[in-house]
């Protein structure tokens, strides 16, 4: 149907019959859904504070593709047929943790996971770039992200 919108958040459907063309998708999460994890930082693009997982698939290659996207600059409108995964997608403390989380609450004691295991640690580091921590510093990040790496 012409400005329907059907999409998914860590699972949930979404199907939307009027959407403001204007709304990015970080304003949608944040004022329409449960999933807060994400943030309004610079609002530019530069600062990764909203960063979410964007999945969508190709007619073409016959799969899905992963990507990590700015919400801060998609437009609601743009995502049809995607899956979102932000943070609460993740796990947490009623489900479970992911292995991320695990590894980054134990940098010193990784638990890698079969998934990541062929990341190298050069890979790690490109995977955080453009993420910009202004709490904790970076080391303990990019220590639990170099701990999926082989
Ligand atoms: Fe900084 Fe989106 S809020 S990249």
């Amino acid at each position: 149907k012409k400005g329907h919108l059907v999409f998914a958040v860590n699972g949930q459907r979404f199907e939307l019959f009027t959407v403001d063309p204007s709304m990015t998708l970080l304003e949608f999460l944040r004022t329409q859904t449960p999933f807060k994890s994400v943030k309004l930082g610079c609002g530019e693009g530069g600062c990764g504070a909203c960063t979410v997982l964007l999945s969508k698939y190709d007619p073409l290659l016959d799969q899905v593709e992963d990507f990590t996207a700015s919400s801060c600059l998609t437009l609601l409108c743009s995502i049809n047929g995607c899956s979102i995964t932000t943070t609460e997608g993740l796990g947490n403390s009623k489900v479970g943790f992911h292995s991320i989380h695990k590894s980054a609450e134990k940098t010193d004691r990784p638990e890698p996971s079969p998934g990541y295991s062929k990341l190298t640690v050069t890979e790690a580091e490109k995977a955080i770039a453009g993420n910009l921590c202004r709490c904790t510093g970076y080391r303990p990040i990019a220590d639990a992200c170099k701990s999926f790496a082989s």
